[in-house]
C-alpha cells in the first residue's frame, strides 16, 4: 500500500516537470508553421527582435503561450495577458494541451539561451 502511495506520488513529480509531450508538439508547431517566423531550428529567427525559442524553459514557455491566448479570451486580465497583434492570432487557435506540448517541444531543441552564473555566487575553495 505504502509503495503504491509513493509511487504515484513520484509519478505525479515527474508528470509535472515533463508535462507536455514533444513529439506530438513538433507535430503541432509544424502543422502551424511556428517556424516560419521563429526560424527552422527555433534559434534563427526571421527578424531580429522575434524571440530565440529552442531551449527556453518549458513553463516560461507554456505561460507566455497562454498569456497570449488570453489576450484574445474573455479570461482577459491585464496581469495575466500578454498583448501582441502576431502571437495573440498564433496562441488563439491552440488548446491547452498543444501549448505543453509545444513547450516541451521547444524547450527540448538545442539553444544558445542559458542562465549565467554570476561569478560573486559561485563558492571556490
Ligand atoms: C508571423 C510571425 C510569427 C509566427 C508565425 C509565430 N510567432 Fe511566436 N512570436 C512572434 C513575435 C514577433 C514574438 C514576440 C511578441 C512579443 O513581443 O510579445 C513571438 C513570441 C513568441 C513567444 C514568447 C517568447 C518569449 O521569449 O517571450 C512564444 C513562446 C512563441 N512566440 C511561440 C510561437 C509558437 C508556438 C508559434 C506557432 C504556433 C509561433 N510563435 C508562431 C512571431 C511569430
Amino acid at each position: 500500500m505504502n509503495k503504491l502511495i509513493i509511487a504515484s506520488l513520484l509519478l505525479g513529480l515527474s508528470t509535472t516537470s515533463q508535462a507536455g509531450d514533444k513529439i506530438a508538439g513538433e507535430k503541432k508547431a509544424n502543422e502551424k508553421a511556428c517556424f516560419s517566423c521563429h526560424g527552422k531550428d527555433y534559434k534563427s529567427p526571421i527578424d531580429p527582435t522575434y524571440p530565440i525559442l529552442a531551449g527556453q524553459h518549458e513553463d516560461y514557455l507554456l505561460a507566455t503561450l497562454k498569456q497570449y491566448k488570453r489576450a484574445s479570451t474573455a479570461e482577459k486580465t491585464a496581469a495575466l495577458t500578454r498583448t501582441n497583434a502576431i502571437m495573440g492570432g498564433q496562441a488563439a487557435g491552440l488548446s491547452t494541451k498543444d501549448m505543453e506540448d509545444i513547450a516541451a517541444y521547444l524547450a527540448s531543441l538545442p539553444g544558445p539561451l542559458a542562465i549565467n552564473p554570476e561569478s560573486r555566487l559561485i563558492k571556490t575553495k
